[in-house]
């Protein structure tokens, strides 16, 4: 149902824009004033919860990635809006990295070619705090450093947002899969190497455990495993063997070879109610999906 689904949105600056993102058909920027449109559907349609993500002009891009504290920032902008205007009829989520903003395109601080760790930390709380200061009912860390999930929980703790809750990517693999969202954010082209040094292996399962448990111990309230569909076994072992709330994210690269194969006639487009019960079958609590704005269509 509807009540599965958390739906990403992108945010672009600007007036009046809904403009189509070339690599994923039938997924839009939205300028705010724009907003009402997508937001307003899926409080409609009974969908529990949106996902903000900032499409970020370059020239607000430096190497330190500082765009991500400007409490004027996009995504800050989108949360205020959106809770000034419908409450808590919906769920906002935010996610918690410095990709969109940084102009080497990664998660992280980098220094000779590796993202920094504990330096990267430091800023995480920061935009964590901040993005909860703004009204964010959910944290979403998808940066994979090692023990941010404390250290945010910690201080979100410390400065009287208890009820902020932390959805934890605690199983994000180093994916192919990624690269219409990095053009969807802007950051196609300015990656340089690849996250390798930060996020996982996929070749490794075990590992996948390991986070998870690393994660809940820190005090994460739920978890992700992404990308989706080549990974639902790792949904699984993770569902059996913790009893948390884990979410799969059908990432933007399994949305455009689903949606260019139906553009093109190759498959029909009943691919799309299979993959997301697919997710349901391998245990998923709840399905990140670009498909979230369609489903009075899908699930008919
Ligand atoms: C970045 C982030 C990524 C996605 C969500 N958050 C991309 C990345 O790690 O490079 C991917 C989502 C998608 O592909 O749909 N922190």
């Amino acid at each position: 149902t509807c009540n599965d689904f958390i739906l990403p949105i992108f945010l672009i600056d600007g007036k009046n824009k809904k403009l189509p993102i070339n690599s994923m058909p039938g997924v839009y920027r939205y300028s705010l004033d724009k907003l009402g449109i997508v937001v307003e559907k899926a409080i409609k349609n009974g969908l529990p919860m949106i996902a903000l993500f900032p499409y970020t002009n370059k020239r607000k891009k430096n190497i330190l990635g500082t765009e991500a504290l400007n409490e004027d920032n996009l995504v800050c902008k989108a949360i205020q809006l959106i809770k000034k205007k419908y409450k808590n009829e919906i769920g906002i989520m935010c996610d918690v990295a410095l990709d969109p903003y940084t102009s080497h395109g990664h998660d992280g601080l980098l220094s000779s070619g590796y993202v920094l760790n504990d330096k990267t930390n430091e800023v995480l709380i920061k935009q964590s705090l901040l993005q909860a200061q703004m009204g964010c009912d959910v944290l979403a860390p998808s940066d994979m450093m090692d023990g941010r999930i404390g250290k945010i929980r910690k201080s979100l703790d410390k400065n009287g947002y208890q009820m902020t809750q932390i959805l934890s990517y605690a199983v994000k693999y180093a994916s192919s899969f990624y690269g219409p969202f990095r053009d969807a954010v802007g950051s196609k082209g300015l990656l340089k190497g690849n996250k390798k040094n930060y996020q996982m292996d996929f070749k490794n399962s075990d590992e996948a455990l390991r986070e998870v448990a690393l994660d809940i111990k820190e005090g994460a309230d739920m978890v992700m495993v992404k990308p989706g569909l080549p990974y639902l076994d790792i949904i699984k072992l993770v569902k059996e063997n913790f009893k948390i709330p884990v979410m799969a994210y059908q990432v933007s690269g399994e949305y455009s070879l689903l949606s260019n194969g139906i553009e093109k006639g190759l498959i029909d487009n009943n691919v799309i109610l299979e993959s997301l019960i697919s997710f349901k079958r391998s245990g998923a609590n709840a399905i990140v999906s670009y498909y979230a704005d369609r489903l009075d269509r899908i699930l008919t």
